[in-house]
């Protein structure tokens, strides 16, 4: 699929639903709307199964709010772990609630897994999610390696003032545990675009803190991998660490991604406030290719070149 500015697209951000059990500061408003979109499994299972035959999508990760809210999950992962057009399905979780369903999570075919822990510190953690609990997420990482789902890669959303001295603990702590970790500049995200004018911390600062810590060698980026990762050796470890620079160094040009909200909405930007339909060719038992393809085709010509930060849902609405 090449979108109106020659792009290939061919990663697809599936929100599985909008509850989340946290409310981190960036992702979540205060006064948080009544939320509640839960995608149906079948439509999104349509959705993956139309995109990755007709459209090429290969790449899928599962994302919210929080995907393991879903009752559904497992048996939508082993649906998909079945298509073989799709290279890889990934997921992309707060870690609450991994320790529990790791196994069963391998089991149905998940190939990898995001977690995102802010900071090593309790009352910290609890203040940045409000009310997480922090070894439920130390428990949740420690079991997806035990399981293998390997690398597990953990996502630091850096920020300052909050978190911003703990990045060669947190690096030293992943490390340690075979994990891949990277590091992200916050981003300005409708209704809580606010927060980088308070919190943001640039790429190149990370990096300044980093090499206090890890000799820092760049790997060459692959295709559709907004991050700059790095072989890093500390003393008595090695592992990767990256860097994703949405905020000073935007990557649009090689955005490879399309979204689908809870709801059954396509976006193709997070900057932009355009939803595309595609519910409306759900009947509950089959998808109207014909229907959605014509809504594909404009999301796809409408993408736009670089994001216009006219956005008003949350990332909690819009799927991380
Ligand atoms: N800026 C940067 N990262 C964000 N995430 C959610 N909101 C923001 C934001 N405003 C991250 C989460 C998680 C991933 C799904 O997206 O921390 O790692």
């Amino acid at each position: 699929m090449i979108d109106g500015c020659g792009r290939t697209i061919d990663h697809l951000r599936l929100s599985l639903t909008d509850h989340c059990n946290l409310a981190c500061r960036y992702c979540a408003p205060e006064d948080t709307p009544v939320l509640g979109g839960m995608i149906e499994a079948n439509f999104a299972f349509e959705i993956v199964r139309w995109l990755s035959l007709q459209h090429g999508i290969r790449h899928i990760r599962l994302t919210g709010g929080e995907p393991l809210l879903h009752p559904r999950l497992i048996p939508l992962i082993e649906r998909l772990a079945g298509l073989d057009t799709l290279h890889e399905v990934t997921l992309t979780t707060n870690g609450q609630m991994l320790a529990q369903k790791a196994a069963a999570l391998r089991d149905a075919g998940l190939n990898r897994i995001n977690i995102s822990l802010d900071t090593l510190d309790p009352r910290r953690f609890a203040h940045l999610t409000r009310g997480g609990d922090l070894a439920r997420t130390l428990a949740g990482i420690e079991a997806a390696v035990a399981v293998g789902l390997t690398p597990v890669r953990i996502n630091v959303v850096v920020q300052r003032g909050l978190n911003d001295h703990e990045l060669n603990d947190i690096a030293q702590w992943s490390l340690a545990r075979g994990c891949t970790v990277r590091f992200l500049e916050v981003m300005p995200i409708g209704p809580l675009a606010h927060v980088i004018d308070e919190h943001l911390v640039s790429a190149a600062e990370m990096l300044a803190q980093l090499n206090e810590r890890f000799w820092l060698r760049p790997i060459p980026q692959s295709l559709g991998q907004p991050a700059v990762d790095y072989a890093a050796v500390g003393v008595g470890l090695r592992g990767v660490i990256g860097i994703i620079a949405p905020t000073t160094r935007p990557f649009c040009s090689r955005c490879r991604r399309l979204r689908v909200t809870s709801r059954g909405q396509l976006v193709t930007c997070l900057h932009d406030d355009r939803y595309y339909d595609l519910s409306r060719w759900w009947n509950g038992q089959t998808l109207d290719v014909e229907g959605a393809d014509a809504t594909l085709s404009s999301a796809i010509n409408e993408k736009p070149a670089s994001g216009a930060f006219v956005q008003l849902l949350c990332m909690q609405a819009l799927g991380g």
